[in-house]
């Protein structure tokens, strides 16, 4: 069974509250709840994680090497700046898809810019809660086409 990583970084616990004009009205338990039916479905072992501190973060995304398979995550403010966390994420050498729910590219300008996409198969931003389940997607078909190479 595949096992993905679903990663949220800083404030990404205050969805529902959080600016909804921006963000959306779904709380970060149901957009991991409707993403785990859409796993269900396709025979995808899920684990969720989310925190504010970074440290927290980077010692998740090093657990995930050798026991999952792909990671989806969406850094949040730590997308714009944070190497360590784009270090991590090379260094586990997983596939990784980034998820936005806003549009950054059509946002402030410190949020047009990315540190994380380099090491991602893709970023899907813009979509709102859809975007988790269109990265669960894509991850899905990406680590099928990658073990079908075998
Ligand atoms: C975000 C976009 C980031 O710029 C912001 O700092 C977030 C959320 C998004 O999902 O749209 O915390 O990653």
């Amino acid at each position: 069974m595949l096992r993905i990583a679903v990663l949220n970084g800083p404030n990404l616990n205050m969805l529902g509250i959080r600016e909804p004009g921006v963000y959306g009205s779904e709380t970060l338990a149901g957009i991991e709840a409707m993403v785990k039916s859409r796993a269900d479905e396709l025979g995808v072992q899920l684990s969720f994680f989310q925190t504010n501190h970074e440290g927290a973060m980077i010692d998740r995304i090093q657990g995930a090497y050798g026991q999952e398979d792909g990671i989806i995550i969406n850094p949040g403010a730590w997308t714009h700046y944070s190497y360590a966390i784009r270090d991590a994420l090379s260094a586990v050498a997983l596939p990784v898809v980034e998820v936005h729910l806003s549009n950054i590219h059509k946002r402030e300008a410190f949020r047009h810019h990315s540190v994380v996409a380099a090491v991602a198969v893709g970023q899907i931003a813009g979509f709102g809660a859809q975007g988790y389940l269109m990265a669960l997607d894509a991850l899905h078909r990406t680590l099928g086409r990658d073990s079908s190479n075998d």
